[in-house]
């Protein structure tokens, strides 16, 4: 059996235009091709908060220390939302007065938070930021109220840069630094070579020096040009597959989504797992390479018992991506269903 997951080769592209930023961008917005996803993020915080007295944004509690990061940088005070075990934001209205900027994000495709405190929000003058990394491909994935949106490419396929950023009903007031030079370089031959010291040698670096960065040309041209109706077709095709293949229920694993809406792209399929390590291990020993989106990091501090401690605690994301074919996620399938079998508590 091939491998299931694994770093991405370049992604095949078409000499056609794809026309997929024309669709998400209106003729008044600014778009902005940027080095990573926090590039793209930084550079829109950057933008909102050169008016922005108050400086403090509201943000998911589950979510990435690269994800914070960017909020910290442009000055941010954050102020956390509490979500379910659906991966649903629990908002608080009594915070409406006391934030400047709102941050959505549909995890995984899938956007169920609440559009009405959205615009509850926006009626107040907060700033509406969606970070669009994982639903910009679902076509309910970049909310109509927001102000700017980024997003990254670098989880979806293979590309060097990867990140982008749209101001909508208006232009970015600075211009972007010029793409760094040697982050460009280790994400390249990392890649070519699929080689994890150099990848994570780039990445590592890159938490420490990320700024508002712009694209190379080659990446912004593959966005331009990559096949993502094949991409989105593909992937919900394989997490349908997969879906149907584990109907049953399931000891030691449960499905995070159990229905793929119609407006969804998937960019994994997840599970809950109650012994998430061995899971993970019992996966690798059968190739099939998960990812923990992500470890907890330092600025968040859920409740013990709370839903968010227990996504943080057993989530476990599988690839479900273009490389592979619903025969691939019904091997994936038959694996799990193998480890449910013999799942002992
Ligand atoms: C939801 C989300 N937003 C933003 C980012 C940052 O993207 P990048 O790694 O391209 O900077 C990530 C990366 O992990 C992410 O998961």
């Amino acid at each position: 059996m091939r491998k299931i997951g694994g770093m991405f080769h370049y992604e095949p592209n078409t000499p056609i235009e794809n026309g997929y930023f024309s669709r998400i961008c209106s003729p008044g917005d600014d778009l902005a091709f940027t080095m990573s996803g926090r590039c793209g993020i930084y550079y829109c915080l950057q933008d909102i908060a050169r008016y922005d007295t108050r400086k403090v944004a509201y943000v998911p509690m589950y979510t990435c220390g690269t994800v914070l990061a960017p909020f910290k940088k442009a000055g941010y005070q954050l102020k956390f939302y509490e979500l379910d075990q659906n991966l649903h934001s629990i908002f608080d209205t009594a915070v409406i007065d006391e934030i400047s900027v709102l941050s959505l994000c549909g995890y995984y495709g899938f956007c169920n938070y609440d559009h009405s405190f959205v615009k509850a929000c926006k009626e107040k003058g907060v700033v509406i930021f969606e970070d669009v990394t994982h639903s910009m491909l679902s076509a309910d994935g970049i909310d109509p109220l927001c102000d700017y949106f980024a997003g990254s490419f670098r989880k979806w396929m293979g590309v060097a840069c990867g990140g982008f950023a749209v101001k909508r009903n208006g232009t970015f007031e600075t211009p972007l630094l010029p793409v760094e030079l040697t982050h460009l370089k280790q994400r390249k031959e990392s890649i070519e070579t699929e080689n994890r010291d150099i990848f994570w040698e780039g990445e590592l670096r890159l938490r420490q020096m990320f700024d508002s960065f712009a694209s190379d040309d080659n990446s912004e041209y593959l966005l331009r040009h990559a096949d993502f109706d094949s991409i989105c077709r593909t992937r919900r095709e394989n997490y349908a597959a997969l879906l149907k293949a584990l109907a049953a229920p399931l000891r030691g694993v449960q499905i995070v989504f159990s229905e793929l809406p119609e407006a969804a792209v998937p960019s994994h399929f997840c599970l809950y797992a109650e012994k998430r390590s061995e899971l993970q291990q019992y996966l690798t020993d059968h190739q099939i390479l998960s990812t923990i989106y992500w470890p907890m990091g330092p600025l968040v501090h859920p409740l013990p018992e709370s839903s968010v401690q227990y996504i943080y605690d057993h989530i476990i994301s599988l690839p479900c991506d273009q490389r592979f074919s619903p025969s691939d996620m019904q091997y994936v399938a038959q694996i799990l269903m193998d480890y449910s079998e013999n799942f002992t508590r």
